[in-house]
């Protein structure tokens, strides 16, 4: 579905992609992994057009991905960022009505009701400003936003980053129901047990490059790979 073929990029003069190559099949869920600073959410970032790709290219659905961030969005591949980008000033429900409005069509998969009823905490919190939102709370209206888009592909880079363990867990359990669902998912995961348990195919990242590549289940029982690449 989503093919990076020997891409490099960076920030103006710095480069950080090396030729990195990776595949995200249909219906399944791509767990990118890798130390700090290997370059995850650098790729995240290529894909969705935000940053120029320098050589390489990327297919999604057998085209090559638009260039630019919101025609890559309008190609149905939405981006929940580490930063997760919600508009303080706006309510909750202005959050998720701005983008159901632009991207809902006449028959959207996901409409408002069905996202409150994935996150019914939302619909508690409709009114409250973004600023006034917990970090769990953030997150799901980040991911809420993102469905609304209606993805093929739906991209979250470090979903549960300062997350408590109770809304985790909540949060791997939306995920898992997205996933049964068949909506292909790619993720950039620094919990090892999170990512994996998720995950159908990993992999892993180090200094720009893809240098492992494997199934969950083949990584979770691989020591030395954990060791070498993600110093678990
Ligand atoms: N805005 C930026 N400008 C310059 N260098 C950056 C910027 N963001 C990240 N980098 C550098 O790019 C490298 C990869 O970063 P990143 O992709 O964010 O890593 P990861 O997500 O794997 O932790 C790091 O060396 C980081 O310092
Ligand atoms: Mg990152």
């Amino acid at each position: 579905m989503l093919e990076l073929n020997a891409i490099s990029s960076g920030y103006g003069e710095t480069q950080v992609l090396y030729g990195l190559s990776l595949v995200a099949q249909p219906g399944r869920v791509l767990a990118i992994l890798g130390r700090n600073g290997a370059g995850k959410s650098t790729t995240l970032k290529t894909i969705m057009g935000l940053l120029p790709l320098k050589s390489g290219d990327i297919v999604f659905d057998g085209n090559p991905i638009a260039t630019r961030a919101f025609d890559v969005a309008r190609s149905g591949i939405a981006y929940v960022p580490e930063t997760r980008d919600i508009f303080p000033s706006l309510s909750v429900r202005e959050n998720l009505e701005i983008v159901a409005k632009r991207f809902g069509g006449p028959r959207p998969d996901w409409t408002m009701d069905r996202v409150l009823e994935l996150f019914p905490r939302l619909g508690e919190r409709l009114d409250n400003g973004g600023t006034q939102l917990s970090g769990g709370e953030q997150q799901m209206l980040a991911i809420a936003r993102a469905l609304l888009m209606n993805p093929r592909l739906l991209i979250l880079d470090e979903p549960t980053e300062g997350l408590a363990p109770i809304i985790v867990k909540l949060i791997h359990d939306k995920l898992q129901e997205l996933k049964r669902d068949g909506l292909s998912m790619i993720i950039v995961e620094q919990n090892f047990g999170f990512a994996t348990a998720l995950a159908d195919d990993v992999a892993v990242v180090g200094k720009g490059q893809v240098v492992w590549t494997g199934s969950a289940a083949e990584i979770r029982a691989d020591e030395d790979a954990q060791h070498t690449w993600l110093g678990v």
